[in-house]
């Protein structure tokens, strides 16, 4: 295998510690192997690339009560501090992930099949959001350094932290979406306990220091293990306060049921879609095309934002499919770090075979694969089919396939897609790809009521991450960016008094003490 010297795993990590109540905590029980699906051999086999702990109910909960400490029912020192201060621990926090970004890179590689160009911005990006969270969050800061005077009561309005926060990324984001719910989280004043998700583990190892070394203990806890093992039992003791999770909405369900206090918990979750695209007759194909091929095919289709059906207008579908499925079969396979590859090897050792269900399931029902490579196999891989004509009975259609396959559809009257995007459980996303505004316009009023970003002529995308992240039905709760995130991990809580001269005398010496870290008006310049 001809792999560049500095990709090349010439050690396992041993990963045997684990984040709680501020000690990196050594681990000595059961541990799991972490594999990657890429190979290092000539003759094919994984590389085995370190072993994590598995964890049981005991640690979880053990991270559970760190983090209830570190809130200490409100009286902690990280809820109860200064945001200047908070911000300052964050700085440190962000500077020191930095000077990891190679190792973090390379194993975002490894675990996850990601490639290069998209490893690198993965971690570019999760930097500049978490400074971008810091912006964001002094500005919020220095709005609420004030008081507001309303039917005679004083108010000093801020927003305050929710308490403890549990923290579930998912494997295809598992630093930019992982940390997109954690950094906000944590500098707004709760605690947390952050399990990183099925692949894309050991990437953090290189940042667990810092996480130690950033905040007061209890404030990040970092655990280990199966997600039924470790996250059931700490959502079932009923003291989180919010179910952060980025990923599938039968986890988020099933954690959710088991809390017992349900008005308590709170929910920011960013689950599955099925975006759609729709290409209108008058769309420029050229553009339609390349879109389509970065917005079905980009991380090998395994993105919330993926397109996941391609709705094509019948005046133009031979020509669509034609280039379509050359374009496809146009993309180079290769390892993540090759020049050049856009379809890499997918983590998930089954993934093949779903696709090929779904694949199988669809050609039975009438469909056919239209690309000459669609559907070819290696042993991590499988390339893109595009398969046409699809209908509404195939599982292609029913299921979020996050993974390589592209469903078409053709339509010739432009309620079907609308229907069926008003019928379907998901509501992120949609691209639609078209000219004359007589069209467009009222589509554009009909789609943003049935998701939350219509792409104008140009794929689905959650980025630039300023701009609201969230979904309708099954596909969100909550809304993330980097302004809402913070509200969403936050609540609006405030201090009021009424206007006369003994609550006033009070309220000018906590200003002028500075006593409380709350009642104040300093301006963060
Ligand atoms: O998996 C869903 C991600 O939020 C998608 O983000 O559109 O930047 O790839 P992206």
């Amino acid at each position: 295998m001809n792999i560049p010297e500095k990709y090349q795993i010439k050690e396992t990590i041993i990963q045997d510690t684990y984040l709680v109540n501020g000690e990196l905590k050594k681990w000595t029980g059961q541990t799991s192997e972490v594999y990657s699906t890429i190979s290092s051999t000539s003759t094919y086999q994984k590389t085995l690339l370190g072993t994590i702990p598995t964890l049981g109910e005991t640690e979880a909960l053990e991270a559970l009560n760190s983090a209830v400490a570190a809130y200490d029912k409100g009286q902690g020192l990280w809820p109860t501090m200064k945001v200047v201060d908070r911000i300052a621990c964050m700085e440190k926090f962000v500077e020191q992930m930095k000077t990891k970004r190679e190792e973090v890179v390379k194993l975002l590689m490894w675990e996850i099949g990601k490639n290069l160009a998209d490893s690198e911005k993965e971690f570019d990006r999760t930097v500049e959001y978490i400074y971008d969270t810091i912006e964001d969050y002094t500005q919020m800061d220095r709005d609420s350094a004030k008081f507001e005077k309303h039917d005679g009561v004083n108010a000093h309005i801020r927003r305050g932290p929710l308490g403890v926060v549990l923290c579930l990324g998912p494997y295809n984001y598992p630093l930019n979406e992982t940390f997109a719910l954690l950094i906000p989280a944590i500098i707004m004043g709760n605690t947390t306990i952050f399990k990183p998700a099925k692949f894309g583990v050991l990437l953090l190892s290189p940042l667990l220091e810092a996480f130690q070394n950033s905040f007061p203990k209890g404030v990040v806890n970092i655990i280990y293990g199966r997600g039924r093992t470790v996250a059931s039992p700490i959502m079932k003791d009923g003291r989180v306060d919010v179910l952060a999770l980025i990923g599938n909405s039968k986890s988020a369900n099933a954690l959710q049921s088991v809390h017992p206090k349900s008005n308590r918990l709170r929910m920011v979750l960013g689950l599955e879609a099925k975006n759609p695209a729709i290409v209108l007759k008058d769309a420029d194909l050229d553009l339609a095309i390349s879109e389509c091929i970065a917005g079905t095919t980009s991380f090998n289709g395994q993105r919330c934002t993926a397109l996941k059906v391609l709705y094509v207008h019948s005046a133009i579908i031979e020509e669509f499919n034609k280039r379509f499925s050359e374009k496809v079969d146009a993309l180079k396979f290769g390892n993540p770090w090759e020049e050049g590859a856009k379809l890499t090897p997918l983590p998930e050792p089954d993934k093949p075979a779903y696709i090929q269900e779904l694949i199988d399931d669809a050609l039975e029902k009438g469909a056919k694969i239209i690309n000459t490579k669609g559907g070819e196999t290696t042993e991590n891989y499988i390339f893109p089919a595009v398969l046409y004509p699809v209908s509404k009975d195939m599982r292609v259609y029913k299921e979020e396939q996050f993974g390589p396959v592209i469903p078409v559809i053709s339509f010739s009257d432009i309620e079907q897609p609308l229907d069926d995007m008003a019928e379907s459980n998901y509501g992120q996303q949609v691209s639609l790809f078209g000219k004359d505004i007589k069209t467009l316009a009222p589509l554009i009023d009909t789609l943003v009521n049935l998701v939350c970003r219509v792409n104008l002529n140009s794929s689905c995308q959650r980025g630039p991450d300023v701009y609201p992240f969230t979904g309708r039905k099954d596909s969100a709760v909550a809304t993330l960016s980097v302004h809402d995130a913070l509200r969403s991990f936050s609540i609006r809580t405030f201090v009021a008094s009424k206007d006369n001269e003994y609550n006033n005398a009070i309220l000018t010496e906590l200003l002028q003490s500075r006593a409380s870290n709350f009642v104040s008006t300093d301006y963060i310049l």
